[in-house]
């Protein structure tokens, strides 16, 4: 099959990334970048466990191919925080234990901290309906909803 080759940066790095142009741009990062902290879920755009910033915005990242991404600006939970030292929302779901088992918890953070940037309701019931896509199967949503309000604070 043909391939494709596409450059972006990712986590504040240039890369060229040579692909199958079928290449989600999960199976990018999780497969050829080695950045497995980005979850996949579903693989259908139903779970948000796949969840990153795309420049600054948050995006399912197993709906959207790599080809669609050239010279854009990909932020994964790796590159979150500063080295050494967590981003806020990260700090705030240790504190809040935000998690069970934890799969869902990288998609959870990247979709909060892409929503700090946008204006939505104080309630927690904003922050429930604002995070929607992003589902626990452990139902860990009141202390994700507690860490969330503690960063909005
Ligand atoms: Fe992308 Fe579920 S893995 S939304």
């Amino acid at each position: 099959a043909s391939q494709l080759t596409v450059q972006l940066t990712v986590n504040g790095q240039p890369k060229t990334l040579t692909v199958d142009p079928r290449t989600t741009l999960l199976d990018a990062l999780r497969e050829h970048l080695h950045l497995t902290g980005t979850k996949k879920g579903c693989d259908h755009g139903q779970c948000g466990a796949c969840t990153v910033h795309v420049n600054g915005r948050r995006v399912n990242s197993c709906l959207s191919l790599l080809a669609m991404h050239e010279g854009e600006e990909v932020t994964t939970i790796e590159g979150l925080g500063q080295p050494g030292r967590l981003h806020p929302m990260q700090q705030a779901f240790v504190e809040h234990d935000g998690y069970q088992c934890g799969y869902c918890t990288s998609g959870q953070i990247m979709s909060a901290t892409a929503l700090l940037k946008e204006p939505w309701g104080p309630d927690d019931a904003d922050v429930k309906e604002a995070m929607a896509g992003n589902i626990c199967r452990c139902g860990a949503y009141p202390n994700i909803v507690a860490a969330i309000q503690q960063v909005r604070k």
